[in-house]
């Protein structure tokens, strides 16, 4: 090998280092939150729109959130119906919640990943009734049919969907008693409800992202 050859050898090494380094530092430490609320809470919707959202928009693109929801609160019950066919859901704030849960259930299955239902979810959350939900919620990118997601809310299938939940509830969270609860990498923390995005990037993300705001001494 030739003076030259060697020098250019060493020099795409360094490069391919340098993009190695970097490459590790975006897939460094990945933070899982799973969180439970109610469609007609107003703290959840408060969390979603106030924390959540301004939290992913800032930091979904460092690739080190991963993220689950599910609607599925306290002092919700469902049983199956009397001849076993059927779930029947009673939820905190009546029946216009359980509906909205099972909106929400359906979106979640509808699609596959949090990116993308995270925002309709957010949109269908608090509103007044399915009517109004589905109204404002399906113009996006999604291409989700809201009549179909309509239809899918008032199913058994909707109903199923949402119900099933509580199994995620006794498994993850068997002590909730307020919502929304949030989880982060399997623990409960009561300051994820309110700044999200600090409070991730101060105990959780490390390597620090520049998408991060001042460390706040604590
Ligand atoms: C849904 O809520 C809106 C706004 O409050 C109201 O105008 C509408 O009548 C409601 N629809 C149903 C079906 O309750």
């Amino acid at each position: 090998m030739t003076g030259t050859e060697m020098k250019s050898l060493f020099i795409s090494l360094f490069i391919l280092h340098l993009s190695y380094a970097k490459e590790t530092e975006r897939t460094g430490d990945i933070v899982n939150i799973v969180a439970f609320g109610e469609g007609r809470c107003s703290d959840t919707s408060y969390w979603m729109k106030w924390h959540w959202l301004p939290m992913w928009r800032m930091l979904g693109s460092t690739g080190r959130i991963n993220f689950e929801y599910h609607p599925y609160g306290i002092k919700t019950t469902c049983v199956d119906s009397d001849d076993g066919t059927d779930v029947v859901c009673e939820c905190h704030h009546g029946a216009r919640e359980c509906i909205l849960n099972q909106l929400q259930s359906c979106v979640i299955e509808a699609l596959p990943n949090f990116e993308e239902y995270m925002e309709v979810v957010t949109c269908i959350q608090g509103k007044q009734n399915i009517s109004m939900a589905a109204q404002s919620c399906f113009d996006g990118p999604t291409k989700l049919d809201r009549t179909k997601m309509v239809e899918c809310a008032e199913s058994r299938h909707g109903r199923k969907l949402f119900s099933d939940q509580e199994k995620v509830v006794t498994q993850l969270a068997p002590e909730m008693d307020w919502v929304p609860w949030v989880l982060i990498n399997g623990k409960r923390y009561k300051e994820a409800e309110e700044d999200l995005w600090q409070f991730l990037c101060d105990k959780f993300i490390d390597p620090r992202p520049i998408h991060c705001p001042k460390k706040i001494i604590y």
